[in-house]
């Protein structure tokens, strides 16, 4: 139950369709959640007919470095594959852009048509409609390239990248960024979303160390967006996704790194006592920032498992941190000095068919909340057993207070810099698509259940923001942005009067 990067991770094998563009989603996600996401500008989309001319149009005006695939070609099933399959629809064409120019002509072709469209980075998101579509896929995968300036101690990095790839690209440099924690994720949707990362004691989240973006604005113009010269969509692109057009770079602090340390301890059930004491006390009293764990309790096979990724930021921590997990018997464990890299694929979160993230957002994990963590993973562990689960998760990330206090711009997520919230990650996922709304339903219950313990040990978290990355797709807007909507609605007005991006699924301002 340990997750090797060997696990196979399931990808979606599409059954090319005839029609190219069914009105509406069968292959499609959890049907608990709003179908394609909460989305606008759905209506008097094109038929297939006209969805065929608009990826006829788009294959005619783009360059040599971009192309246009078409059902029964591999491209095609990769541009639509997702983590989960659950995420996956039949589109009418995929398109992967390998220019800024020609993402311009793209979005322009697709807002003319008012057709629907996606934009897929990894391809992570476990919300169907978000980074998927009926109409046209854009893969950004041949957004690859990283590119390290020595002067402002900066990457800049492709949006169609996985955070491995990169990581392998800063090595040789002795760089890393603050990215994704263990293997395979893609960067673009997780720096757009926030980015809970390694180093987020350190530095907050991947989002605080975003200095600049080329973003393709909804009407095809081209702009490079710092802090200084468009303070806005800086601020708006910190947490706002596809709402103000398409990234088609990142520029991300780089930070001088060598050796880390850490990796995967496993318990099993009989060790629980000891593992709840060991988390609450590492919660409570580590105060080295360079110091992480996520504790992921799993309920997979019929037993629960604690998986346990420890990290610390140099060769050796300090004694005192981690003894107590390393003290506990364990039935298996990849614990070393090693790269950054190593350590991020030496965690690896196994995707079943089907799948859904969501969260419930408490302050503190105390031995109240942790134990009521993991009851709720064996009760939903034994309880959905016979729907067909694959793995019911539930990840304690304990950081420190002040994370969200590192950003030196206000960013769209969080609204508030404080009080430290911390996002319990729920990860469920199942084989039959007949179990979506059972496990849909089950989340929401269980992410209630925490929230009330919370509330009932006297943390104020009524309404303390859920995680856009991590939240299920009929999330209200207000529950994740609180008081920074109205401006992130009034940037959108202005940049995207038409509502371009409204064809598009995913949170829409
Ligand atoms: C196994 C696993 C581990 C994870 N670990 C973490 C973690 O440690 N910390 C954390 O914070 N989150 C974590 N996440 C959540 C992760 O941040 C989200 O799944 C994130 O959206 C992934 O990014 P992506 O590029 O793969 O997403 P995609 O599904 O490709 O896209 C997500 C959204 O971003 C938009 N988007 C993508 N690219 C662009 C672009 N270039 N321009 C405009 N919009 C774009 C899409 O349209 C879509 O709405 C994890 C997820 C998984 C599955
Ligand atoms: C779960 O059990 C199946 C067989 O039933 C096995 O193939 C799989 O490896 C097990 N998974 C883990 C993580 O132990
Ligand atoms: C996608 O197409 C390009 C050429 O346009 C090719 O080099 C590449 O191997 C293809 N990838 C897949 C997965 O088929
Ligand atoms: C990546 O870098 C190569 C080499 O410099 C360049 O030709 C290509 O256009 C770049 N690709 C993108 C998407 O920027
Ligand atoms: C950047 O810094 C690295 C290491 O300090 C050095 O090897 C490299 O030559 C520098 N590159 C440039 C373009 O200055
Ligand atoms: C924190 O440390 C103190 C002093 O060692 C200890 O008494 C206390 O039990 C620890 N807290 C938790 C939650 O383990
Ligand atoms: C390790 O375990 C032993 C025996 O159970 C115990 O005596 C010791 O105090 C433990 N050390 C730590 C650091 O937890
Ligand atoms: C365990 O969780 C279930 C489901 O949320 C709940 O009904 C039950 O009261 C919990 N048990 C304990 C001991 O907290
Ligand atoms: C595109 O939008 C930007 C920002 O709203 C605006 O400045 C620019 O003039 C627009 N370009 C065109 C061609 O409409």
């Amino acid at each position: 139950m340990v997750w090797k990067i060997s696990t196979v991770v399931a990808l979606a094998t599409l059954l090319p369709s005839t029609l190219g563009y069914p009105s509406d989603d069968k292959t499609g996600g959890p049907s608990g959640g709003k179908s394609g996401g909460p989305s606008g500008g759905k209506t008097g989309t094109p038929s297939n007919g006209n969805l065929q001319q608009v990826c006829a149009s788009i294959q005619h005006a783009i360059s040599s470095a971009s192309a246009v695939f078409y059902p029964g070609s591999a491209n095609y099933t990769a541009d639509n594959a997702h983590w989960v399959t659950s995420s996956n629809q039949i589109s009418a064409c995929t398109v992967e852009p390998g220019s800024t120019a020609d993402v311009s002509k793209i979005l322009q072709l697709v807002g003319a048509a008012r057709a629907p469209f996606a934009v897929k980075g990894g391809g992570h998101t476990t919300n169907v409609g978000f980074s998927s579509t009926t109409g046209v896929q854009i893969s950004m995968r041949r957004f690859s390239n990283v590119t390290v300036n020595n002067a402002t101690q900066t990457a800049d990095i492709g949006p169609g990248m996985i955070w491995d790839d990169v990581y392998a690209a800063l090595e040789p440099y002795g760089l890393i960024v603050a990215g994704g924690r263990v293997s395979g994720i893609g960067m673009a949707g997780f720096t757009l979303g926030g980015g809970y990362n390694w180093l987020t004691n350190q530095v907050g989240l991947t989002l605080d160390t975003v200095t600049g973006y080329e973003l393709v604005r909804p009407n095809g113009s081209i702009v490079s967006v710092t802090a200084e010269t468009e303070p806005d969509l800086f601020f708006g692109l910190k947490g706002g996704f596809n709402n103000y057009g398409i990234v088609t770079r990142f520029t991300l602090k780089t930070f001088a790194r060598g050796q880390v340390w850490g990796g995967v301890i496993a318990y099993a059930s009989d060790q629980l006592p000891a593992v709840q004491a060991a988390i609450a006390n590492f919660a409570k009293n580590s105060t080295d920032p360079k110091a992480q764990i996520i504790a992921a309790c799993n309920f997979m096979n019929g037993s629960l498992q604690v998986d346990n990724i420890m990290f610390y930021d140099g060769p050796t921590p300090p004694p005192g941190i981690f003894d107590e997990f390393l003290n506990i018997t364990n039935v298996f464990k990849d614990i070393s000095t090693r790269s950054y890299l190593s350590l991020v694929q030496s965690a690896n979160v196994p995707a079943g068919a089907r799948g859904a993230f969501h969260v419930a957002t408490i302050l503190d994990f105390t031995p109240t909340t942790i134990a009521a963590v993991l009851n709720e993973t064996t009760f939903w562990g034994n309880k959905l057993a016979n729907d067909g689960a694959f793995l019911v998760s539930y990840n304690i990330e304990p950081f420190l207070s002040n994370i969200y206090q590192h950003g030196l711009t206000p960013a769209a997520y969080p609204p508030a810099t404080s009080p430290g919230y911390l996002p319990i990650n729920l990860n469920f996922a199942w084989t039959p698509a007949s179990s979506d709304a059972t496990f849909i339903s089950a989340l929401k219950t269980s992410a209630q259940q925490l929230t009330s313990v919370a509330l009932k040990a006297g943390q104020a978290v009524e309404q303390a923001p859920l995680y856009t990355n991590y939240a299920l797709s009929d999330t209200p807007l207000e529950r994740m942005y609180g008081d920074n909507l109205p401006r992130l609605k009034a940037i959108k007005a202005e940049v995207d009067p038409k509502n371009v991006m409204g064809l598009a699924g995913g949170w829409k301002f």
